[in-house]
């Protein structure tokens, strides 16, 4: 690939003409590609009515670039191995000439059931590569995907197909995930019941366990019988939408962000390859469930785009124990690696031997991505899984970007510790203070983006107005992602959570996320979430909810931890209360709900709402209870 910058010289030219000539830049990157028809336009956009377009006029479909160039010069190459949650089920390697059989026979199956192109088609599926293969067969026939992540519940899966308009589900019996199994159809049969849009429901058979069956039941197995692997790829306009994928807003209802072919293509590929230098013989594994954005963008496409060999995991990190996903990359001697931040804390806890088991001199590059990663976890994942050799990329992203915007480039730009560090080529991110003013140099404020790149998502499906607002209104002539930042004297950015994530004590700005940094260094700390409530002197002060890694006297542990603020960042930003807890709330995704903390602390729990959708609802009774009765002051 001509964009693939592979050391410093490559990338600083590569800065320099992305902004002088973004049009040549762009252009050319997308040149790199099959297109069915060049692209009259590389780029229309205008900020104010938040419309952008990319590559007009131009055709392409995704899965020839993903699939059929491959089968020219690497037919044989793995295009996916799948590791099953199961360690005695063995792992299987799919082809890039198989895989592009097994897309072509999906496409047709959807076909055959009345899929066209444009339809929205719903996978509520496991972690297993017949989900990827939807996904592509989707694409291939020009029908709309719109991954619901199989741990939502059925009123939020009936909350997204209806909202798109799902013609049909593709589902299965059900999906293994550690010791457990989830029903996934019992809880699309409860979603259905809800759902008039969806005329037919795809099952694929995993779990083998005994299901319930209604007439717009067909099997996936029963219907593959029936079609060849003969499809030919559907011409996209390079704006029609690939998919829809939904988000949660800090308010109301979730957001179904959509993407579109050409840009989305585009971008995901180039970042991909620049970003974890995969090389042609890698393998290349992320973490991630493939109903997040990351998963789309970084388990199916971008891989598959460049060609490359991604692993599929359908388990957990803890199951059978805390070294699975060490003994993973040992097996298939994996070269890139891509997790959450939330996935090291909880590993790094754990005892050394789950690691020292395994064999990780494969490693060559390690990524983290989703939530600021704190100091402690970045240098254990830099010490014990890098051996210090690995370059560890820190990626800033969102759904809505579709792909990574601030990150290092692997071994190339220079890394530093909590720091997503610079743009990508072909990325203005500036910072602007209150009023939306830019500010230059080693600075603090708001993260925005001033000009489009190609995988920006285009709209909210059906309310676009609502997207003009979220995203362009607030700071007008800018992409506001709702993230602050800050910035060294170097240009390196250094992301320190949501907007909403600051509070105000005593008139002085405080970022949680920095503060629970700290916490998180005490020996006995395995998680903390730090949020702000409301105080008669100081306006706002904070809570510091802590998950301990043995039994703690909670009076000492909130004097230590108050002590070990106090000392690092100063007294302004010491804790008021203390409260040991066993669990955060936390999204589907690892991501604790501050806002709902912020709620129960200030008392308001009858304004939480819907809590169905998340990993641990039962977490909010606990902190309940405990605050009544043995939150820690310290005030
Ligand atoms: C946060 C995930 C700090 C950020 C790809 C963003 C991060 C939100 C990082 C998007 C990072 C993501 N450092 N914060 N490296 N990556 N975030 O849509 O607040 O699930 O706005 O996309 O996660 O989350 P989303």
């Amino acid at each position: 690939m001509k964009y693939f910058f592979n050391d410093l010289n490559a990338y600083e030219k590569a800065k320099l003409k992305s902004k002088n000539n973004p049009n040549e830049f762009w252009g050319g990157l997308a040149k790199t590609f099959v297109w069915q028809k060049t692209w009259d336009k590389v780029l229309e956009y205008n900020f104010k009515s938040a419309d952008v377009k990319w590559f007009l006029g131009g055709k392409l479909n995704i899965t020839e670039n993903c699939l059929d160039r491959h089968l020219k010069y690497q037919p044989k190459k793995t295009a996916i191995i799948f590791e099953p949650n199961d360690v005695n089920e063995s792992s299987i390697h799919i082809s890039y000439e198989d895989l592009h059989s097994k897309v072509c026979k999906v496409a047709n199956m959807l076909k055959a059931n009345g899929a066209t192109k444009g339809d929205r088609i719903c996978l509520y599926m496991p972690m297993i590569p017949e989900l990827a293969i939807a996904v592509l067969a989707c694409a291939r026939i020009g029908a709309i995907h719109s991954v619901v992540f199989g741990g939502f519940s059925a009123s939020a899966l009936s909350a997204r197909i209806n909202d798109a308009q799902c013609k049909i589900l593709i589902t299965a019996d059900g999906g293994f995930r550690g010791s457990k199994i989830t029903p996934l159809k019992l809880i699309a049969d409860k979603a259905l019941e809800n759902c008039p849009s969806i005329k037919r429901n795809i099952v694929y058979k995993r779990t083998n366990k005994k299901i319930n069956w209604n007439n717009i039941d067909v099997w996936w197995h029963e219907e593959l019988e029936k079609v060849d692997d003969n499809c030919d790829a559907e011409i996209m306009d390079s704006e029609d939408p690939l998919f829809i994928l939904y988000t949660s807003g800090s308010t109301g209802e979730p957001k179904g962000m959509v993407h579109t072919c050409g840009g989305y293509m585009v971008y995901t590929a180039y970042s991909f390859q620049n970003v974890f230098q995969y090389q042609k013989k890698d393998v290349y594994w992320c973490t991630a469930d493939i109903g997040w954005i990351t998963g789309h963008s970084y388990i199916v496409y971008g891989p598959l785009l460049v060609g490359a060999t991604t692993v599929i995991y359908e388990g957990v990190p803890s199951y059978p124990d805390y070294g699975r996903f060490w003994k993973i990359c040992n097996k298939h001697k994996v070269n890139q690696f891509y997790t959450a931040p939330t996935a090291i804390r909880t590993l790094q806890k754990q005892s050394l031997k789950y690691v020292e088991k395994y064999d990780l001199s494969y490693l060559k590059v390690l990524g983290s991505v989703g939530e600021p990663i704190n100091e402690e976890a970045w240098r254990w994942y830099d010490k014990y899984i890098g051996n210090h050799k690995c370059p560890i990329v820190d990626t800033w992203w969102q759904t809505e970007t579709g792909g990574i915007l601030i990150s290092s480039l692997a071994g190339i730009t220079k890394q530093k510790p909590t720091y997503a560090t610079l743009p990508m080529p072909g990325i203005e991110a500036v910072l602007l203070d209150d009023y939306g003013n830019e500010i230059n140099g080693e600075a603090k404020g708001v993260l925005a983006i001033k000009a489009p790149w190609p995988s920006i998502a285009r709209t909210i499906w059906g309310n676009h107005e609502r997207y003009k607002s979220i995203y362009f209104s607030k700071y007008p002539g800018y992409y506001f992602p709702g993230d602050g930042a800050l910035r060294d004297d170097r240009g390196n950015f250094r992301i320190t959570g949501r907007v909403d994530d600051v509070v105000i004590v005593s008139g002085h700005n405080l970022g949680t996320a920095p503060i629970e940094n700290i916490i998180n260094k005490h020996p006995k700390v395995v998680e903390s979430a730090v949020v702000g409530f409301p105080h008669n002197i100081k306006g706002s002060a904070l809570c510091v909810f802590v998950i301990a890694n043995t039994l703690v006297d909670e009076n000492r542990l909130a004097n230590e931890l108050s002590a070990l603020v106090s000392k690092t960042i100063g007294p302004i930003a010491k804790p008021d209360r203390l409260l040991v807890v066993n669990g955060l709330p936390k999204t589907r995704s690892g991501k604790i709900m501050r806002r709902i903390l912020r709620k129960l602390i200030d008392g308001k729990d009858q304004e939480i709402g819907d809590v169905s959708t998340l990993l641990n609802p039962n977490t909010i009774i606990e902190i309940k209870d405990k605050l009544q009765i043995r939150a820690v002051n310290l005030g």
